[in-house]
């Protein structure tokens, strides 16, 4: 079976396995590295307010529409609702002011970013008195703001993002519109296996972020060892002419069968991470990645473990 370029969504849209992450791409860089990335082939974008990057994607996306290399319709653009805005009337007025900054008139993807709120008027991301900084909304109300959007027309698609299972299954018994994604850390270090499961028998697809176990993070105490170096892995990519972040994003969505949003901007690895779709790894070789889980996240979010809807208590 070819490694999937597209996976299905519950409400019948295709949408691409592999994505460019933008988190951390900088003004300036982000850019050069959309346009790269659109004449690599890449069709999806994983972006955010948050980012504070939307305005440069956009551009980027519209100069290539302008110069007739991609029609709208042939990209993907997912953004998040930010934490501060889970009131029901937040989320539509925050969904426009994203769509004015990429200049669209809609999104293909909407996503809540964490289960956790906070204030409208505190901090965006509270390390200090953190108490003071959350809000109790339930996520709940927020899900019936991000279906107001979608019955707008504003979005083609509503998820969530960094929802456990309990929190998926009480959004999924409780809303109007079931989401199509759950976009968690997903990696060879984490792999999910059973959020995976659990999501896709409620008709949520998993879309993996830090698939490459972010590896800037390398060598820094505390965080796992991206399996993008390890020494097996990258042997495992000598056979078939590949690097270990290229078996590493196959086995994702060949085998984890997840979607995968790498960040790069970086021209010779933005190419790289889409670059996986020639190749299956054998039984063996995927024992081994399997056996590389251990249930350690490079983004734990501790700074909020005290907030009411932290998900990350749970097993999964
Ligand atoms: N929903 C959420 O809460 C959430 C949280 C975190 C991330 N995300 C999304 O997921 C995306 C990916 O996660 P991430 O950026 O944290 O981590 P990641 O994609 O696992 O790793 C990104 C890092 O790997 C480097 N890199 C890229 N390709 C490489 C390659 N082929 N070989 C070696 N290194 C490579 C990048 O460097 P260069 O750019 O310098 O090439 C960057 O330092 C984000 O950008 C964002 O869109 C979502």
């Amino acid at each position: 079976m070819p490694v999937p370029k597209t996976f299905t969504l519950n409400n019948g849209i295709e949408f691409p396995t592999v994505g460019l992450g933008t988190y951390r791409s900088k003004p300036g860089e982000v850019e050069e590295a959309v346009k790269t990335a659109i004449d690599a082939g890449y069709r999806h974008f994983d972006c955010a307010w948050f980012y504070g990057n939307e305005h440069e994607i956009g551009q980027a996306i519209h100069s290539k529409i302008c110069s007739g290399v991609i029609k709208r319709k042939d990209v993907f653009i997912g953004s998040k609702l930010w934490n501060n805005f889970h009131a029901r009337s937040a989320v539509v007025p925050k969904l426009k002011e994203s769509l004015e900054a990429f200049r669209l008139d809609y999104l293909d993807l909407y996503l809540v970013h964490w289960p956790m709120g906070f204030k409208e008027d505190a901090p965006l991301a509270p390390k200090e008195n953190v108490q003071e900084a959350f809000s109790d909304v339930d996520y709940l109300e927020t899900w019936q703001g991000m279906e107001d959007a979608y019955k707008l027309g504003l979005v083609k698609s509503i998820g969530l993002s960094n929802f456990n299972a309990e929190q998926v299954d009480r959004i999924c018994k409780n809303c109007t519109i079931t989401p199509t994604i759950n976009q968690v850390e997903c990696n060879p270090n984490i792999n999910q296996k059973k959020l995976i499961k659990f999501c896709r028998e409620r008709g949520v697809l998993l879309m993996g972020f830090c698939p490459l176990g972010r590896s800037e993070y390398s060598g820094r105490p505390g965080f796992p060892e991206p399996t993008i170096y390890d020494p097996k892995v990258q042997e495992i990519g000598k056979k078939y002419n590949k690097t270990g972040a290229q078996v590493v994003l196959n086995y994702e969505v060949n085998n984890l069968g997840i979607f995968v949003i790498p960040k790069s901007v970086t021209p010779s690895r933005i190419k790289e991470n889409i670059d996986i779709f020639d190749f299956e790894l054998n039984d063996e070789e995927v024992a081994y990645l399997d056996s590389c889980d251990k249930n350690k996240r490079v983004c734990p979010a501790n700074d909020w473990k005290d907030h009411k809807y932290f998900s990350f208590n749970a097993e999964f």
